[in-house]
């Protein structure tokens, strides 16, 4: 175990080391100190494998620190990785994310059967989806989650059959939808009236009889940031089960339920709620789970239809930072399936099968990014109570275009200097990336050693979900590589983009 900064336990080889090994506070020896610095965290990174859902360690199960005090994934070497793939680079833990995707799997697996029904597990592609991403989840038999036409080529290129692909989207185009049909695409969540008219038509037109999900809101409002929590009433996803336009009318999702009974083109599968992303409290998800069983109970009375199906989305939450607690797999699976039960059983109703689509809990830890430092600039600033204090900005060569969420949510990360040890003193440090804005920041603060120096190759941990998937190409930075790493050996998923790439789209 050999902390990247400042450390002292190298070698010791056997220990897992979770949470506060080596928290470094302002204040305390080696900090730089300044407001805002208490919560940071210095090198954690561990040398032995810790189990999927570790509580307060942010890297993939295959990270290790060797005693040379350079970082390892699944057995390749950060050096290695760098000289064979350049940086920046999202490098993917296979059999991490194959772990994850087996716990979410096995765990809902056995609550549910626990309670007397089954559940299916789709991944949520949005959070990364690679051709070798939608084999592993359907090779640990996952589904696949699309929510866009680009989304379901992917999938279906991988070779995932239609049936067990579901496609979301709260506007759809025409032609995703004929897409789905035409690939037997498994459920189509909707997300309007007007939505339910226009796939009912187009599958009236083409003699198919489309299998349709209807997506409500619960008004349970949960995860991480208001952007990314999606069942409050305010928003464009979903129809609400709560808020009917006026008295004595049904409301938005019992009207959307009772107009695709009406229409012979479609067949009506169940009830669709996501509430959320980066939950960590498993009590939202309990709660929604109950208006959906009302409204289908509530269904079930008026036309005497009990669906069979309901999908309670996505949401699981993760470590970011060394010392916080992801969601556990199994303890949630249990709430969850111990919950329904009993609304069921209150509502007199049988439990329908379920599904849920966890993107992030499977792909997030998985992932790094793997950096080389340029420029490091120390700055003075006035503190809060008048004290300035030094900041070091440690340049990258990415930022906001491979990973936008620090820009956007305001997202902590985790960072580590992976290629060698250190006994410098640890400093308050910001890495900041190589765009024109000075809100290019990747990790907003982070104890890093202080002699951390250009060349340096630096990880960003956790950047597996809604990195890759939501970069860019600002400034004209071409996209990082996904690089997948396993049993010693590297391989490309995705190719770096090239600036001829950039240059192919421009027509002049
Ligand atoms: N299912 C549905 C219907 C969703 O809308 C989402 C995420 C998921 C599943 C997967 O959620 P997850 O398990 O990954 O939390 N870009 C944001 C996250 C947006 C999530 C949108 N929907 C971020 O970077 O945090």
């Amino acid at each position: 175990m050999a902390p990247a900064a400042g450390g002292t336990s190298e070698g010791s080889g056997t220990t897992p080391v979770v949470g506060a090994a080596a928290t470094t506070a302002a204040g305390e020896p080696g900090a730089t100190g300044g407001p805002g610095a208490t919560a940071v965290v210095a090198g954690q990174l561990g040398s032995t494998a810790l189990p999927v859902g570790s509580a307060g360690e942010p890297w993939s199960s295959g990270v290790r620190r060797g005693n040379d005090g350079a970082v390892e994934v699944a057995g390749v070497g950060v050096a290695e990785l760098a000289a064979d793939h350049g940086t920046p680079s999202y490098v993917l833990d296979e059999a991490d994310f194959r772990a994850r995707a087996r716990a979410y799997r096995t765990a809902f697996e056995a609550a549910f059967a626990a309670v007397g029904t089954g559940v299916d597990v789709y991944y949520a592609g949005k959070a990364l989806l690679t051709m070798a991403v939608a084999r592993w989840a359907r090779e640990e038999g996952l589904r696949v989650d699309t929510a866009s036409g680009g989304e379901l080529a992917v999938a279906l290129r991988a070779g995932v059959p239609g049936e067990a692909i579901g496609l979301h989207g709260n506007n759809k185009s025409d032609a995703e939808i004929a897409h789905a049909f035409d690939h037997g695409v498994g459920r189509i969540i909707v997300d309007s009236l007007a939505e339910i008219d226009r796939v009912a038509d187009l599958a009236a037109e083409r003699g198919v009889v489309a299998p349709v999900m209807v997506r409500v809101t619960t008004g349970v409002h949960a995860g991480g940031h208001e952007y990314i929590s999606t069942a409050h009433e305010d928003q464009k996803f979903g129809l609400s089960v709560n808020v009917a336009a006026g008295p004595g009318t049904d409301s938005p999702a019992m009207a959307a339920l009772l107009r695709i009974l009406e229409r012979p083109s479609l067949r009506l599968l169940g009830i669709h709620s996501h509430i959320g992303s980066q939950i960590l409290d498993p009590d939202g998800f309990e709660a929604a789970a109950r208006a959906v069983l009302e409204l289908r109970a509530e269904l079930a009375t008026r036309t005497g239809v009990l669906v069979g199906e309901v999908d309670l989305g996505g949401g699981y939450g993760i470590a970011y930072l060394p010392g916080e607690v992801a969601l556990d797999p199994e303890r949630v699976a249990q709430d969850i399936a111990s919950s329904v039960a009993e609304a069921a059983a209150n509502l007199g109703t049988p439990l329908p099968r379920f599904s849920i689509e966890p993107g992030r809990a499977i792909v997030g830890p998985a992932g790094m990014t793997l950096y080389t430092v340029g420029t490091v600039k120390p700055v003075t600033v006035g503190g809060d109570d008048g004290e300035p204090f030094t900041r070091l900005y440690v340049s990258v060569d990415g930022g906001m275009s491979d990973n936008i969420r620090p820009a956007l949510y305001g997202a902590d990360y985790h960072a580590e200097v992976v290629g060698r040890s250190s006994v410098a003193e640890p400093v308050l440090a910001r890495v900041v990336g190589k765009h024109c804005e000075s809100g290019d920041i990747v990790v907003h603060q982070v104890m890093l050693p202080g002699d951390v120096r250009a060349g340096d190759l630096l990880a960003v941990a956790a950047t597996g979900a809604y990195g890759r998937s939501m970069a860019s190409n600002y400034n004209m930075l071409p996209r990082p590589p996904v690089v997948g790493v396993r049993d010693g050996a590297s391989r490309v998923l995705v190719r770096r983009e090239t600036e001829d790439d950039l240059l192919r789209l421009d027509q002049g």
